[in-house]
């Protein structure tokens, strides 16, 4: 057997995918980013795999991500040095969609609210202004980013007779139109240079009073300060975020706010949608390692 397996597995991917490696017989190890004498990588989204590390790596054919971003990997590096990168799409779009639907309808029914209140045994009983939000039924939607996540968001926005307005890369609507015209804006976009801090201050005092930002994308879309003083403030009325900037950290007075609902990038944590993600990065090893094409390659590589 061979010292030094050829793939490395950075740590904590589901079993399914440890599975697709031990059926094709791929020797692996466990734990942490040592990429000497390695053919391939299977890494988590939380993995920062920079410059130096893809440099350190002179056997490296493949960075195989189990997430559908790849903002975790250096892609100007990776490509510069001929080594792939895959992702794991399709298999999470239902269940980050489904979890921006209830980031939005709990910040608009106040359901994190309600549920501490009534734990805390200040539930006393019906009354006409006890926890009144606001309507999602027929209101307007704005989706920024009009990818696979962005439109199964919009397709069961529809089933709420919401009104759709989207903006992308490709067409739909100005950015500053969709915030100012919606009820409720959900971000879509992979995060790049062009999209870091894409709401911003200005972005956010352009939103409606009344407005809700949805984030299941990644943190640094959105100028988290920013945020915390728009939803202080009332430039905005609520926030419904699954994706910090700075994760697992967050910007000083997010966590007071009671009209910000905070979920820990749970965006694909769905037990079914975690093994599929993981076997699907398994499988892109498996083909690297075989030659055979890559089954979702963000950089092809060039090295054999
Ligand atoms: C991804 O895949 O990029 C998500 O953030 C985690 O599922």
């Amino acid at each position: 057997m061979n010292a030094t397996p050829p793939v490395r597995v950075s740590a904590g991917v589901p079993e399914s995918g440890l599975r697709v490696l031990r059926e094709a017989g791929v020797e692996f190890d466990v734990g942490g980013l040592d990429l000497a004498g390695r053919r391939a990588l299977l890494c988590l989204l939380t993995d920062r795999i920079d410059a130096g590390l893809l440099e350190s790596a002179a056997e490296l054919l493949v960075v195989a991500n189990m997430a559908v971003g790849t903002d975790n990997v250096d892609l100007d590096c990776a490509g510069r040095l001929g080594i792939a990168v895959t992702n794991t799409p399709d298999v999470l779009t239902d269940a980050t969609a489904d979890l921006a639907l209830a980031l939005l309808l709990s910040a608009a029914r106040r359901i994190p609210w309600g549920d501490r209140l009534v734990r805390g045994g200040g539930f006393t009983g019906w009354r006409p202004d006890l926890g009144v939000g606001a309507d999602v039924t027929g209101r307007t939607l704005g989706v920024v980013g009009a990818g696979r996540i962005g439109r199964a968001v919009a397709e069961r926005a529809s089933g709420f007779r919401m009104q759709l307005l989207l903006c992308s890369r490709s067409g739909g609507v100005p950015l500053g139109e969709l915030l100012e015209r919606s009820d409720f804006v959900t971000l879509h976009v992979p995060l790049t240079r062009e999209t870091h801090h894409l709401i911003g201050e200005p972005e956010l005092r352009r939103m409606r009073r009344h407005a809700v930002l949805v984030n299941t994308a990644r943190g640094p879309i959105v100028d988290e300060k920013a945020l915390v003083r728009a939803l202080r403030e009332g430039w905005i009325g609520g926030a419904g975020l699954d994706v910090f900037e700075d994760e697992p950290r967050l910007a000083p007075g997010l966590a007071g706010l009671a009209n910000a609902v905070l979920a820990p990038h749970v965006g694909s944590a769905t037990v079914a949608t975690r093994s599929r993600m993981a076997e699907l990065a398994a499988q892109n090893v498996v083909a690297a390692l075989r030659g055979e094409p890559l089954p979702n390659p963000v950089l092809r590589g060039a090295r054999r």
